[in-house]
């Protein structure tokens, strides 16, 4: 158990800043045992908000001007018994898509009244549970369609133009003349992207795609018209594209959506791009896919398990460009995050709607 009178209170400011792309805080904050700073209000009728990590640019600040701030400071997610300690009589959470939220630790903040993630994704969360006890749940979407997309296409080109490859062929000193086969790629320009998903970062794949002149082909639920694309089924889309993106939420109906027999059904040589969720890819499958030769090539930034083990299969090929959960990670965007989950959060605790709610059904009334 936490002794909270125990922790450093410090009213009134608090901030953090990026300095040359370093966080510093303004000033030096006195840790506990536990790891956490109670910060701002602290008024008997201010909410209380707990943070699971420290946020980028002012949002803390702007937390902390309407609201005691329970920080969870260490640069690492709390367990679950840590998460259970931090959320005790608190009104508002802010969430990141490391913590488990369930029935038990909603239990253990008993008379919450709002979640709010930092994050479009919120499957590590029990949306149902949140549902069943009328609480909201904020994320953030909209904020980091640009930032993600962006890294799916880096993902794209580098896997496309075997970047990391050719970087590391080159200072293990295999660069001994110009040939003209050596580290040959995928041209972008006239070869089909399949986008599987046309929400916000689909289809902001499919315009950076456009200007690469690539043909776009598309599958999603929802088929709303977009220039230049054509909608055809999955089976369709995996057979004719030369690099398939995928933009889809996890949910139990895309847990493996790509899996053996979807690969198989892949263009020999393709290239598969995931910056969604790793689970949407049966990983074992994809292995075998690659290491078999069968696809050419594959960009992730998300895994089963993260962080991903570094004794994992696909760690060690050569066609598989890695890089750790960093789809929405440019300042701009992190802290575009962070305001938004705190409008998310602030709106919550006051019972006002929530600038974008992952579970409206909760605000309906019949
Ligand atoms: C999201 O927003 O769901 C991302 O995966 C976290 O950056």
């Amino acid at each position: 158990m936490l002794l909270f009178s125990s922790i450093l209170r410090r009213p009134g400011a608090m901030a953090v800043q990026a300095l040359h792309g370093r966080w510093q805080y303004r000033w030096r904050p006195e840790r506990t045992s536990s790891g956490t700073a109670i910060l701002g209000a602290m008024s008997n009728s201010s909410p209380t908000v707990a943070v699971t990590r420290v946020l980028p640019g002012d949002a803390l600040d702007r937390l902390a001007a309407s609201a005691t701030v329970r920080l969870w400071e260490a640069d690492r997610p709390p367990t679950t018994d840590e998460l259970i300690a931090l959320v005790g009589g608190i009104d508002g959470l802010i969430s990141m898509v490391t913590d488990q939220i369930d029935d038990r630790l909603l239990d253990a903040a008993r008379g919450i009244k709002v979640v709010s993630q930092m994050a479009v994704g919120v499957d590590n969360i029990d949306v149902a549970a949140l549902t069943a006890r009328g609480i909201p749940l904020g994320h953030t979407p909209g904020v980091l369609t640009d930032a993600t997309a962006d890294l799916a296409f880096a993902l794209l080109l580098a896997t496309a133009r075997r970047i990391v490859e050719s970087h590391n062929a080159l200072r293990a000193g295999a660069w001994t003349t110009w040939s003209p086969t050596f580290f040959t790629g995928l041209e972008l320009s006239g070869s089909t992207l399949g986008v599987v998903g046309t929400g916000e970062i689909g289809r902001a794949v499919i315009d950076r795609a456009r200007g690469f002149k690539m043909r776009v082909l598309a599958t999603s639920r929802t088929e709303r018209p977009i220039d230049g694309v054509t909608y055809v089924p999955l089976d369709r889309l995996l057979a004719e594209s030369d690099v398939v993106s995928l933009h889809v939420a996890l949910t139990p109906e895309t847990r493996h959506l790509i899996g053996r027999p979807e690969l198989a059904a892949m263009k020999p040589g393709a290239l598969l791009i995931n910056t969604t969720r790793g689970p949407v890819v049966d990983q074992v499958a994809l292995y075998e896919a690659l290491a078999s030769g069968h696809l050419g090539g594959a960009g992730l930034d998300v895994f089963d398990v993260e962080p991903v083990p570094l004794d994992d299969p696909l760690l060690a090929l050569d066609n598989c460009v890695t890089v750790p959960h960093i789809g929405s990670a440019t300042m701009k965007t992190r802290t575009a995050m962070a305001n938004l989950a705190v409008d998310n959060v602030l709106a919550g605790v006051r019972d006002e709607p929530l600038v974008r709610c992952a579970n409206p059904e909760v605000y309906r009334t019949e």
